[in-house]
């Protein structure tokens, strides 16, 4: 989403503008075009050439160059700009932005730029918290900006307080959520479901499966990045939770169906990539089990035991029941008027007759897709960076697709999404 797009930084003069250098080189990385513009303060911090080197661009410093080529400079760089993202923004700068101000590079391409404009402002937190800098984010935030409000932690002085900059990814994050607000899934909301569940045993042991989640959080990145309101409901993960996605945190399946029915309320599309415990414990311990102990088990000759589990509710299979119901009920005249129809799409992790199995799946779930994949394979699947996925839709035609990143796949199942809703 980052790719050919023209990102404008601005950099004012504040302690945390050192920060800045390495969400340049992620942008740049990412394939956006950055132009860097720095107030005079900000030159006090960090030199132009680490944004420079960074960037692979020239930086853009001085509204006064005796040429005068800046002149024009700051009018041509607001007009080709998708967004224009200042950071760390201070409080010098957000009163002048707030008021209008344009005395220097950064504030006059501020002025004269249609383009979005992304806050993160940075400093002590008796400035922030300060009624005149809180007054002149309200305007801001009135007028459109987008505020990435700073976090709690330790400051500059020493002081723990409100007043840091988030970290490259949050503010990654942001600049996307922006850039994408007119994608192709703007004003949709999906539901997408990821991790594994963890099925207790008792309060310390679990049943639970090998997914990472990386999927699921890559179908609800991509799915923000192109626009839409994304729910994420997560198993236990050690993934970061990303920027502007609603995370919904569950444990076991039955926490997973709850959250999943809450969710798809009003959504548009659910993407179930999450791996739901089929089973369950059948009886959950209240106390830790003892090795050796033979409290409510029936203990064989070497100490062994047998735990019985029950079966989990199938969150699709109750779906396409209720979906056949309400078709049924806009079928008899004068009955409910139909809902937004919810696009679900399937994953099935296979490790042995994977489209046997895929298609059996696909009918029986009455899905609009199902994701199928290997996950015997080493290049694909649970923990793995990339991944191996046949796309079989309703029509029971199938896809084959080549190994390729997690994130290369989400892409492709929300191409196909895009033309179910459409
Ligand atoms: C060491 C030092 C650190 C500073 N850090 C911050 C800061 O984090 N946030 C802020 O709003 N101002 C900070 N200031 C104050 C700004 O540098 C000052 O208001 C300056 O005029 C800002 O100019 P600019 O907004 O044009 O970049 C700092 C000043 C000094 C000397």
């Amino acid at each position: 989403m980052l790719l050919n797009r023209r990102v404008l930084v601005g950099i004012c003069g504040g302690i945390a503008s050192y920060k800045a250098v390495e969400l340049v080189s992620r942008l740049q990385q990412a394939g956006a075009l950055v132009d860097v513009i720095m107030s005079e303060r900000a030159e006090e911090f960090v030199r132009p050439l680490a944004f420079s080197t960074m960037s692979h661009r020239p930086v853009y410093t001085d509204l006064w160059e005796p040429s005068g080529r800046a002149a024009e400079t700051h009018i041509a760089l607001g007009e080709d700009a998708d967004v224009l993202v200042v950071l760390p923004a201070t409080a010098n700068t957000l009163a002048k932005l707030a008021h209008g101000i344009a005395d220097n590079m950064l504030t006059a391409v501020a002025l004269a730029t249609k383009a979005p404009l992304v806050l993160a402002p940075a400093m002590h937190h008796t400035m922030y918290t300060h009624p005149a800098t809180q007054a002149n984010l309200a305007i801001l935030r009135e007028r459109g900006a987008f505020i990435i409000e700073p976090e709690v932690g330790q400051l500059a002085s020493g002081e723990v307080g409100i007043g840091r900059l988030p970290d490259s990814s949050v503010l990654l994050g942001a600049i996307q959520v922006v850039l994408g607000r007119n994608g192709d899934l703007a004003g949709r909301r999906v539901v997408v479901t990821a991790g594994g569940t963890q099925e207790p045993i008792d309060p310390v042991r679990f049943v639970g499966n090998r997914s990472s989640g990386k999927m699921g959080y890559a179908l609800a990145t991509e799915a923000r990045d192109r626009g839409a309101d994304v729910i994420l409901i997560s198993g236990p993960v050690a993934l970061d939770a990303p920027y502007g996605v609603d995370v919904r945190r569950v444990e076991t399946a039955l926490q997973m169906r709850d959250a999943v029915f809450d969710a798809v309320e009003e959504a548009d599309v659910l993407v179930m990539s999450g791996a739901v415990a089929d089973y369950r414990p059948a009886e959950v311990a209240p106390q830790k089990l003892k090795k050796g102990g033979k409290e409510a088990r029936e203990v064989d000759a070497e100490g062994g035991f047998a735990l019985r589990l029950a079966r989990n509710p199938d969150i699709l299979g109750e779906l396409a029941a209720a979906s056949q119901q309400s078709e049924a009920v806009e079928r008899i005249p004068g009955g409910n008027r139909p809902r937004r129809r919810l696009v679900r799409i399937g994953f099935a992790a296979e490790t042995s007759d994977v489209l046997t199995n895929a298609r059996g799946k696909l009918a029986a779930k009455r899905l609009d897709l199902l994701i199928a994949n290997d996950v015997s394979r080493s290049d694909s699947g649970f923990g793995s960076e990339t991944n191996k996925v046949y796309i079989f839709h309703a029509d029971e035609t199938m896809e084959d697709l080549p190994v390729m990143p997690k994130t290369g796949v989400a892409a492709a199942i929300w191409d196909r999404v895009v033309h179910l809703l459409s």
